[in-house]
């Protein structure tokens, strides 16, 4: 990729506040010079996202995850380097430079982008020809109105194996292009492509930007499988996108309503609740968690009645829960999902789910319904084993009024005084505080020194050389005017680990140059390199920085080099290992 100019970069990010852009997306606190947050990269209760507003970057002690405003827009809008600088190009009312990069993938990505949009004005048209009746039949035998199906932009395949490659190609896109879209796969036979969907009725997947991004195909009949999705892409990842969400976004709701499949996120559309969203025939993951808590506070699990869709629940609370989202899960009373529910009550489906919607029980309600159903209360021992495991459940709510509204119903069924339950309540509560900070703490560390394994391999057997190496590096990003006297007194050949060496290097490069040493990090390191590299860069404040401190540096990568190295003292012979050895007591005085 050729790159960029520094002015160009200097610019965008002169032009685009982290503060204000990350703002958009989390709620900050302003925690001295700097902003905190919850990780919008990981779920957490206690905020480790920390904005530093004086070189505007950021970095998260949870996750390890940290960089500059063009890290954070790549991470938090899933996009890739060059993308992100656009995306932050156009917020800022900036053109690109012209052509002034080979940016071969993104090309792809915007053909694939394009080949989809293609692929599903083919499929709406068929769904509108005669080829197509059987597809419209269908859809409209499933209750559902033109104007629903324009607005979801569905589809139908032709029963035909060449009819969308052919159309592609009729069209300039290249059969690679079209293969990286996952539209069409090649035959073993050797005949070119083949389509992958043919015979199905389709949903078109389209992300918040507007951008087909996939598609999912059902079957009209019994045959299986019933729906047919696209693979992951270069443009489409399953775990990470919701059904819908596009639509959903723009409910003006602080609720989103969670279901199963495409068929019931459509009904509650049509039924008028804009703001229902589906996975994409998977279980639901914590980036999609993480997803959904961008566009609202509350999630109303609607799941199939069926036994699966209970499990599923169950699981869809931990992780929801975990986000910081509130959980509220619906039952539907008669039917399997809210697709046959809605159309059921016909002419009055939006009355009828508004008041399965008023009655939804929040998420605890459920649990202790299910919890309550476990045990046998003829026998004391099963009413002790439901306090003692529905307490633990109370415990998990953050807000003390619901715990003493649930204390008041759990002491009411099992006739045990309330203030011994909320005893039990407060002891519990202290318990998880503490397990939570243990394993907040030990994950923390964890995460950094496996991050610091992968990126400086060396670093775990020299600790003390890396460390004084690392110290050395951010005084100099702190403080570039200090490099000449830095340059003289240490080369690159001094560093003991061959990562910091390179970092060495690269920072004096760029303050050679006159360029801020932060300038294109996010576009010449990796995602953990990058990480380590800004964790590094904020620890000056924590750190000495006086030229005693910075000679200290020094001091000790030098003594470390001239230390032998333990395979040099093991292949030494007797001889070599006395001057070793007494070289190694001189570097010690
Ligand atoms: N799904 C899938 N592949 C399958 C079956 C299901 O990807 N072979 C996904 C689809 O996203 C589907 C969701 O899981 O929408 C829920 O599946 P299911 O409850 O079986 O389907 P419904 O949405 O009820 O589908 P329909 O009403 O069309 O029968
Ligand atoms: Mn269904």
């Amino acid at each position: 990729m050729a790159r960029l100019s520094n002015d160009f970069l200097s610019e965008i990010k002169y032009r685009n506040d982290l503060v204000e852009l990350a703002s958009s997306y989390m709620q900050l606190k302003r925690r001295g010079r700097n902003l905190v947050g919850l990780c919008p990269f990981h779920g957490e209760k206690t905020p480790s996202f920390n904005i530093y507003t004086e070189n505007g970057s950021f970095y998260c002690f949870g996750c390890g995850v940290g960089g500059d405003i063009i890290t954070f827009v790549m991470k938090i809008e899933n996009l890739d380097y060059m993308e992100a600088v656009k995306f932050l190009a156009q917020r800022a009312g900036m053109s690109m430079p012209e052509d002034d990069y080979d940016d071969s993938l993104g090309r792809l990505r915007t053909r694939i982008y394009e080949a989809n949009r293609e692929a599903a004005r083919f499929f709406y048209s068929k769904l509108m020809s005669k080829e197509g009746a059987d597809g419209l039949g269908y859809l409209r035998g499933r209750g559902l109105a033109d104007s629903t199906i324009r607005h979801f932009g569905l589809g139908f395949a032709p029963d035909e194996r060449f009819a969308l490659g052919d159309h592609l190609r009729s069209k300039g896109f290249t059969e690679a292009e079209m293969t990286a879209a996952n539209l069409v796969f090649k035959s073993k036979s050797g005949r070119g492509v083949l389509d992958r969907f043919y015979n199905r009725v389709m949903f078109p997947i389209i992300d918040v930007r507007g951008n087909v991004i996939a598609f999912g195909g059902r079957i009209m009949t019994d045959q299986k499988p019933k729906y047919l999705n696209t693979s992951d892409t270069l443009v489409f990842n399953k775990s990470q996108n919701l059904f819908s969400l596009n639509n959903a976004k723009n409910s003006k709701s602080d609720q989103l309503i969670l279901c199963e499949g495409y068929m019931d996120v459509i009904s509650l559309n049509q039924a008028g609740f804009t703001n229902a969203v589906a996975t994409l025939g998977t279980a639901l993951t914590a980036e999609q968690a993480s997803l959904m808590k961008r566009y609202c506070k509350e999630v109303i699990l609607c799941y199939d009645a069926d036994e699966a869709g209970q499990k599923a629940t169950a699981r869809a609370i931990d992780i929801l829960r975990r986000v910081g989202l509130t959980v509220k899960v619906i039952a539907i009373p008669d039917g399997k999902d809210p697709d046959e529910f809605i159309r059921r009550h016909g002419d009055k489906g939006h009355a009828a789910f508004q008041n399965v919607l008023d009655n939804s029980g929040n998420d605890m309600d459920f649990r202790l319904f299910k919890l309550r159903a476990l045990y046998d209360f003829n026998t004391p021992q099963g009413k002790l084993d439901y306090l003692n495991d529905a307490v633990k459940l109370i415990c998990e709510l953050d807000n003390p009024m619901e715990r003493d509204i649930y204390a008041s119903r759990l002491s009411d069924d099992t006739d045990v005084a309330k203030p011994t339950i909320m005893e039990q309540i407060s002891r519990g509560i202290r318990r998880n505080n503490y397990k939570r900070r243990k394993t907040e703490f030990s994950q923390i560390q964890k995460n950094i020194s496996a991050r610091d394994d992968r990126v400086n391999p060396q670093h775990a057997d020299n600790l003390r050389a890396a460390s004084a190496e690392e110290n050395l590096l951010a005084y100099l990003i702190n403080n570039p005017d200090k490099l000449t006297y830095i340059h003289e007194r240490l080369s690159p050949d001094d560093f003991l680990t061959d990562f910091n060496r390179k970092l060495y290097i690269y920072f004096s490069d760029k303050i050679l140059n006159n360029t801020d040493p932060l300038i294109s990090v996010s576009a010449d390191f990796s995602e953990d390199e990058r990480s380590k590299i800004f964790r590094l860069a904020n620890s000056y404040p924590d750190m000495p920085h006086t030229v005693q401190a910075l000679d200290e540096f020094i001091g000790i990568i030098k003594e470390e080099k001239s230390k032998p190295t333990d395979s040099e003292i093991r292949n030494s012979t007797q001889d070599e290992f006395a001057s070793l050895f007494s070289k190694l007591k001189d570097s010690r005085q």
